[in-house]
């Protein structure tokens, strides 16, 4: 049998399936339709400082091939967080990835800091500069690789945990933001966050998201975020987490060739969630059927016909 084990820093993950952020609750929501001890790991949606209530509606709309959304990070805030959600995650049988947000370097750090101080089985923090919905932060940092470097030094000097840094595609050089990463300590990048988008009722002339653009995911953008991983992959000594219209064990696949170390599920979880589950059967699967020893041996392992 295929062993699906793969490696982040110091952390080795049972498989490498996770959630994406912000379409899987805190983790905790969702024990009754899908059996989160299987996935490799569970990536929480953005937490910030203070609550938030999001974008007014609408914020959630279908494409082809795809969803936008516009929710705005909201969220119950940290202090409400370490409260309820935390103390969750004593038995839930899989590790645990926890989002940050914000609008300033500073709330970053804050956060940060008031769950570095309790008690917790946390394995690492993702960290989001790569929101496209908000007009403070995130994606302000995302676009900028001095703005991305600093952050990133920030939170390694408060953490031994995990820092993966989560990248925006909507950017003109997603490598050097990939490198400034590096540079500041991450120990892996995500990528890719939603791509802009728009969607408009041709009937009612509306457009069909209260801030007019919002982000893009599903299948629509797979080849995007395969040729994203593969020129980060190429580019950094880092692990990278690929994501972006993953919906099956092949799409995963195809995500590791190119250059990443695990994956996150999606918009694929809105149909059914227990996507990741499934997702992992179809790994097995493959690498069973193609007698492979070590999943981990796909990455990067992609046959280009140029360097
Ligand atoms: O609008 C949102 O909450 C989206 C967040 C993200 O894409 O990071």
């Amino acid at each position: 049998m295929t062993d699906l084990r793969i490696k982040i820093g110091d952390i080795t993950f049972s498989n490498p399936v996770f959630t994406a952020s912000g379409t899987f609750g805190y983790g905790t929501e969702v024990s009754d339709l899908t059996d989160v001890s299987k996935l490799g790991a569970i990536v929480t949606k953005s937490v910030t400082l203070f609550p938030r209530e999001g974008n007014p509606p609408p914020r959630v709309v279908e494409t082809p091939a795809g969803m936008i959304n516009s929710i705005g990070l909201a969220n119950v805030g940290v202090e409400r967080y370490i409260r309820e959600m935390i103390p969750l995650y004593d038995n839930i049988g899989t590790k645990v990835i926890m989002n940050i947000a914000g609008t300033t370097l500073e709330e970053y750090c804050d956060v940060l800091e008031k769950v570095e101080v309790i008690s917790s089985n946390i394995c690492g923090y993702e960290i989001n500069i790569s929101c496209p919905n908000v007009k403070k932060g995130g994606m302000q940092f995302g676009v900028d690789s001095s703005m991305t470097e600093a952050l990133t030094a920030e939170m390694r000097k408060r953490t031994e945990r995990l820092i993966i840094m989560k990248l925006s595609p909507n950017v003109t050089d997603i490598t050097s933001i990939a490198k400034a990463a590096e540079n500041g300590g991450a120990d892996a990048v995500s990528a890719i966050n939603t791509v802009v988008g728009m969607s408009i009722d041709s009937e009612t002339g509306k457009s069909q998201i209260y801030t007019t653009y919002g982000g893009l995911s599903g299948p629509a953008i797979k080849p995007i975020g395969l040729a994203t991983v593969h020129k980060v992959y190429q580019s950094v000594n880092i692990p990278v987490i690929g994501l972006g219209g993953i919906t099956t064990g092949l799409d995963a696949v195809e995500y590791l060739l190119a250059g990443a170390v695990a994956v996150q599920v999606g918009t694929a979880t809105f149909r059914h969630a227990d996507a990741g589950e499934q997702i992992i059967n179809e790994l097995h699967q493959f690498g069973d059927s193609k007698s492979i020893e070590k999943i981990s041996s796909l990455t990067g392992a992609v046959k280009t016909y140029t360097k």
